[in-house]
C-alpha cells in the first residue's frame, strides 16, 4: 500500500502520520516513512532551497520544477523501490500538494501541474489519500511563529489552497475527507478504521 497525506501546513498530518505509522509497526509492518519535498540527499538540497532560502525569489513555474525534482528522485530511489519489495510507503505530502499549492495556490494551469506530477512520478498514485482538513485561520495559529516562503504568502494563498483540496479531494480515486478540528485520538482511530481492513491478518 502506498498512502499519502495531505493538507495545509499546521493540519497535524505530520502527528497523524507517526500515529499510523505506529499503529502499522505494533501490527508487525515496518512501513516506510517519506516526507515531501526531500527524503532523499538531493531532496534535502531542493527542500532547503525551497522552505529556508526566502531571501531567493523565484518563478511559479521554477518552484514546481524544484518539487516535481524533489518528487521524481524520491519515488524512483525510495518509493518505487520499498513498494516493489512489499513494504508499504507512508508519504507526508504527495502529487496532491502541488495541485493544490502550485495549481490553486499561485494559479499555475493544472493540466500542467498534474502533467508534471505524472510525469515525476511515472504514473504512480497512492492507493489511499487523507486530507486533514482545517480552516486557515486554525492552521496558521497552529503554525505559531514558524515561516517559510509559503507562509509569507498570506491567507488568501492559503484559502486557496484550502478550496483546492477540498475539491479535489473528493474526485480522486482513494481520496478520503478528514476533520482536522477533531481530537488528535479521534482522528487518529478515524484513520486507523480506513487501514486496519487492509493489514493482513496475522496467521
Ligand atoms: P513542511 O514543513 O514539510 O510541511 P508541514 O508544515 O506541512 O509539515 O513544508 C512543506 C511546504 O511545502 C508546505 O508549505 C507545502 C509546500 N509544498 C508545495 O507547495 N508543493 C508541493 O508539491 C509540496 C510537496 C509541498
Amino acid at each position: 500500500m502506498f498512502i499519502a497525506l495531505e493538507g495545509l501546513d499546521g493540519c497535524g498530518k505530520s502527528t497523524q502520520l507517526r500515529a499510523l505509522a505506529q499503529r502499522l509497526q505494533q501490527s508487525k509492518m515496518d512501513p516506510v516513512i517519506v516526507q515531501e519535498p526531500g527524503g532523499t540527499p538531493v531532496g534535502e538540497e531542493i527542500r532547503h532551497i525551497l522552505l529556508h532560502r526566502e531571501e531567493l525569489k523565484m518563478a511559479p513555474l521554477t518552484e514546481l520544477l524544484l518539487y516535481e525534482a524533489s518528487r521524481s528522485e524520491l519515488t524512483e530511489t525510495v518509493i518505487r523501490p520499498a513498494l516493489a519489495s512489499g513494504r508499504w510507503v507512508l508519504t507526508d505530502r504527495y502529487s496532491l500538494s502541488s495541485v493544490a499549492y502550485q495549481g490553486y495556490g499561485r494559479g499555475l494551469d493544472l493540466r500542467l501541474v498534474r502533467e508534471l506530477n505524472r510525469i515525476a512520478t511515472g504514473g504512480l498514485d497512492p492507493q489511499m489519500t487523507f486530507l486533514i482538513d482545517v480552516p486557515v485561520e486554525v492552521a496558521l495559529q497552529r503554525k505559531g511563529r514558524a515561516r517559510d516562503r509559503l507562509e509569507g504568502s498570506g491567507v488568501e494563498f492559503y484559502e486557496r489552497v484550502r478550496r483546492g483540496y477540498l475539491t479535489e479531494i473528493s474526485r480522486i480515486s482513494g481520496g478520503v475527507l478528514l476533520d482536522g478540528q477533531k481530537e488528535i485520538a479521534a482522528l487518529s482511530e478515524e484513520v486507523w478504521g480506513y487501514i486496519r481492513p487492509l493489514v493482513a491478518a496475522p496467521s
